[in-house]
């Protein structure tokens, strides 16, 4: 018995067939002709039934195999593609290939200037922000965990009356997803949710924050401002979480004892999966004598071209 057929239009009047029995032996080629062909949908692809009817197929030898009004196969090919599909196909190709390393550029630039010069770049086309975030969408979708959900989970589980400021927000997800007061900042507001603003400078009071969050934003090559930024919002014991990519980190050791010596302590250590991990500190000192701070450095996450 036919179990399989491999499916090809020849031209507007046949179609092409290859019958293959239960053992995936190559049992017979075909060209059938069509009588119908409305009845072909041309968007089946590989593992889609298709009811390959008699009346379509005048062939002797697939009635003599079933009788029914019509057979089953597996469509193992799609049909050939008109050069109209294949045109658009190239197009869409081109075009995300394009995408992908306008992200990887825009990415990269984040991960190796200084803020103030990421505020120029996205004064000067706020589009670059919207393809940024396209792109790391892409990316997200490709994690087996996206971090944001365990900081989300996190705050879910804070008293209600916790203010949070969630440092680099993007898109404010975090704000949208709990009841309580989130701060959202980042360089270009996407959304009502955020304030727009370079994170080394934010809006707030001091110590008016009892959580601040850095979600895989930690990006720039003026990193210890964001701490003592964080560390001037925050309130003395206030935590501050950062969800980072753990093959930023030369050393853990050498990340915690930089951000431990602005004034904050460790007090969490958690790895999320291979890729991530989930740093918590506590703020312990309001301030700290400039000479025994030392400068906080991550490695930049630039994605592989695909
Ligand atoms: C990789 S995205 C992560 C966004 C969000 N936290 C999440 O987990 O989905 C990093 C974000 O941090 C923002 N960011 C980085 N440095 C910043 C700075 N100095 N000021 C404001 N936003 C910054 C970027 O613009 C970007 O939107």
């Amino acid at each position: 018995m036919f179990t399989n057929v491999e499916w090809d239009v020849e031209d507007d009047e046949k179609l092409h067939i290859s019958l293959f029995g239960k053992k995936k032996k190559k049992m017979k080629d075909k060209s059938i002709k069509v009588h119908d062909h409305s009845s072909i949908d041309p968007s089946l692809t590989k593992v889609k039934k298709f009811k390959l009817s008699k009346r379509l197929a005048g062939d002797k030898s697939i009635k003599a195999k079933k009788d029914k009004k019509s057979v089953d196969f597996q469509i193992v090919e799609s049909p050939r593609k008109t050069k109209e599909s294949k045109s658009s196909a190239l197009a869409d190709k081109v075009a995300k290939k394009m995408s992908g390393a306008r992200f990887r550029w825009i990415n990269e630039k984040l991960y190796t200037c200084t803020s103030t010069d990421a505020v120029k770049l996205f004064s000067e086309d706020p589009h670059l922000f919207t393809l940024y975030h396209q792109g790391f969408r892409e990316q997200v979708h490709q994690w087996p965990l996206n971090p944001l959900e365990n900081l989300i989970e996190y705050v879910r589980g804070l008293p209600p009356q916790t203010i949070i400021a969630d440092f680099g927000c993007g898109e404010a997800k975090l704000a949208q997803s709990v009841p309580h007061t989130v701060h959202s900042f980042d360089f270009v507001a996407v959304n009502e949710y955020v304030t727009p603003c370079d994170m080394s400078n934010v809006p707030l009071d001091d110590s008016s924050v009892d959580v601040g969050v850095f979600c895989l934003s930690l990006m720039g090559t003026n990193l210890v401002d964001y701490f003592i930024e964080a560390r001037r919002v925050l309130r003395l014991k206030g935590t501050l979480k950062v969800y980072e990519i753990q093959s930023r980190l030369s050393s853990i050791d050498s990340f915690v004892s930089q951000v431990e010596s602005i004034g904050f302590k460790l007090t969490g250590k958690k790895c999320l999966n291979k890729l991530f991990i989930d740093l918590e500190f506590k703020l312990r000192k309001k301030s700290v004598p400039c000479s025994s701070c030392k400068d906080i450095t991550l490695k930049p996450c630039l994605y592989k071209r695909r």
